[in-house]
């Protein structure tokens, strides 16, 4: 009887610690990052979305390139922050109705569908619109290679400005948009095929993240030299992290 019990308790702890995994980002997202940055990169990805369903022409570059299923997923991972965040009501957005409406972007094939989706998405960013659940998984807001590809096309945009810092406080959505990936890395362990390496890609995933959220902090504050210094040391966790679990 005390055996049943105890292996009772062991499966109540294991199965709360699951959900606890389900229900926020790996760290404190009030902490790693300002909800201002975080809704004005949703609404800098809402506009670029719009040139990309203006017309026919736009729409099928864009597909090409997978600009929706990215830039919609950079949403999605936008809002599920916003959602957790401490000031996230504050900033107006119906934030887990744009979560939601992101992902369904993320996965259109169609103009009509995705202007159909870009719609409720712009509804969500001016607070109106449907609501949905609080919860969601963090490694269920985008896909992977499209992470990789903002890593690639934010870190392009910080390495110029940092280069030669001009209007850096305008880059903290920038920093942003890298923090909420670095979470969403974290939480998305599918590419570890071999769980005993599952640790190191924790640390390099939690590293990254923490980095961009120092890296926001130096930006906000016009530290150019100190952002250009955590920026370079950050990119060389890239390659670390490749050379175990990409090639
Ligand atoms: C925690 C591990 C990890 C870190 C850190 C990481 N990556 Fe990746 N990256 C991967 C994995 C795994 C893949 C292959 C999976 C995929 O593309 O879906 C990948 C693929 C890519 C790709 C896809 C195209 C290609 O050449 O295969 C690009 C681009 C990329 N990463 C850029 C970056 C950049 C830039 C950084 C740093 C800012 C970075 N990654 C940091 C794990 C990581």
């Amino acid at each position: 009887m005390k055996r049943v019990l105890v292996c009772l308790t062991l499966f109540a702890v294991a199965a709360s610690a699951v959900s606890i995994g389900v229900a926020g980002a790996p760290a404190d997202v009030s902490k790693a990052v300002g909800a201002k940055e975080l809704a004005a990169a949703a609404k800098t990805k809402a506009e670029d979305l719009g040139k990309a369903v203006a017309n026919e022409a736009a729409y099928s570059r864009a597909m090409e390139n997978k600009i929706v299923a990215k830039d919609a997923g950079v949403i999605a991972c936008l809002a599920q922050a916003l959602v957790e965040h401490k000031d996230g009501e504050a900033s107006g957005i119906n934030a887990t109705g744009l979560r939601d409406a992101a992902i369904v972007l993320s996965r259109t094939k169609k103009l009509a569908d995705a202007t159909a989706a870009l719609k409720n998405v712009n509804e969500a960013l001016s607070g109106k619109g449907e609501k949905g659940e609080k919860d969601h998984p963090w490694n269920k807001l985008v896909n992977m290679h499209r992470m990789m590809e903002e890593f690639e096309f934010q870190g392009g945009k910080l390495r110029r400005v940092l280069k030669r810092p001009r209007r850096l406080e305008n880059y903290s959505e920038n920093a942003a948009v890298l923090v909420v990936l670095g979470l969403a890395m974290e939480a998305d362990t599918h590419e570890v095929k071999d769980k005993a390496k599952l640790p190191q890609w924790t640390k390099w995933s939690k590293e990254y993240h923490q980095a961009m959220s120092g890296l926001n902090t130096a930006i906000k504050a016009g530290d150019g030299a100190k952002a250009k210094s955590i920026f370079d040391a950050a990119n060389e966790s890239c390659e670390t992290c490749h050379e175990v679990f990409r090639d």
